[in-house]
C-alpha cells in the first residue's frame, strides 16, 4: 500500500475532541457503544445509568458528523427508527429517530429507561400520565434542541408524545434504552379514552452499520 493514502491520515491525534478519525467517521458513535458498555457493565443502578449516560449522550451529539447517511433517511409517512447498536445482552441498545417534516408518535410507552439526545434539528415532547382511565398532559410542551439530552423511565415519567419542531425539515435523535427496545412489549394510549394498546415497534432497517471497520487507523501504522 503506497503511504499516505488519505483515507489513513488520520485527522488529530487519536480519537480527541472531534473524535473523528478520517476513514472511520463513524468512530465517535463506537467510542459510545464502548463507553456505554462499560458503564452497564458497572453498575445496573438506573440513577446512575441515567446521569452518567446522559454525559456521554451529550458528548455523542454535540456534533453531527457520524451517522452514516443510509440511517439518516426520513419516510415521507412515516418516523423512521434504524438501530445502530444493542448490546448481546440487551443491556442497552442505540437507535437514530429520524422525523420527517411534522412528523409524530402516539402517545405511548417505554417500560424501560431512555435517553434521548438531540443530533440535528428539534423536537417537542409532551408528558402524560394516566389518570382514571384518562391521558393527561403533565405538565409544558417541552421544545429539545440539537445537543440536548431528555430521560425518559417507568421510575421518573414514562409516557409521552414527540413530534418533529419543524414543519418543513427532518430531525433526527439519538436515543438509548435500556433494553432491546424494537422487541420489547409496550402501549400507545388513545388521547380522548385513555384506552391503552398493546404494540411492539420494531426497527425501520435489516441492516446495523458497521461499527468495527478500523482498518483505516491499523493501515496507517503501517504506512509510518
Ligand atoms: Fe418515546
Amino acid at each position: 500500500m503506497a503511504r499516505g493514502t488519505s483515507s489513513s491520515v488520520m485527522a488529530g491525534a487519536g480519537n480527541g475532541a472531534s473524535g473523528t478519525l478520517i476513514g472511520d467517521p463513524v468512530a465517535p458513535l463506537r467510542n459510545f457503544v464502548v463507553e456505554m458498555t462499560r458503564l452497564v457493565e458497572r453498575t445496573n443502578r438506573e440513577p446512575d445509568i441515567l446521569r452518567e449516560g446522559e454525559a456521554l449522550l451529550a458528548r455523542l451529539v454535540a456534533q453531527d458528523d457520524w451517522l452514516p447517511e443510509r440511517f439518516a433517511q426520513p419516510h415521507p409517512q412515516f418516523y423512521q427508527q434504524y438501530l445502530l447498536h444493542s448490546d448481546p445482552y440487551e443491556r442497552f441498545c442505540v437507535v437514530s429517530f429520524v422525523w420527517g417534516p411534522g412528523q409524530e408518535t402516539p402517545v405511548h410507552d417505554h417500560t424501560v429507561w431512555g435517553l434521548v439526545g438531540v443530533l440535528r434539528g428539534a423536537e417537542r415532547a409532551l408528558n402524560y400520565v394516566h389518570e382514571n382511565g384518562q391521558m393527561k398532559p403533565n405538565g409544558e410542551v417541552e421544545l429539545l434542541r440539537a445537543g440536548e439530552v431528555a430521560m425518559v423511565s417507568p421510575s421518573i415519567g414514562d409516557i409521552h408524545a414527540v413530534s418533529n419542531a419543524f414543519d418543513d425539515r427532518s430531525s433526527i435523535s439519538i436515543h438509548v434504552y435500556g433494553g432491546n427496545i424494537g422487541a420489547i412489549h409496550r402501549h400507545v394510549f388513545d388521547r380522548e379514552t385513555g384506552a391503552a394498546k398493546a404494540f411492539v415497534s420494531g426497527y425501520s432497517a435489516e441492516m446495523t452499520p458497521n461499527l468495527w471497520d478500523r482498518s483505516a487507523q491499523i493501515r496507517a501504522l503501517l504506512e509510518v
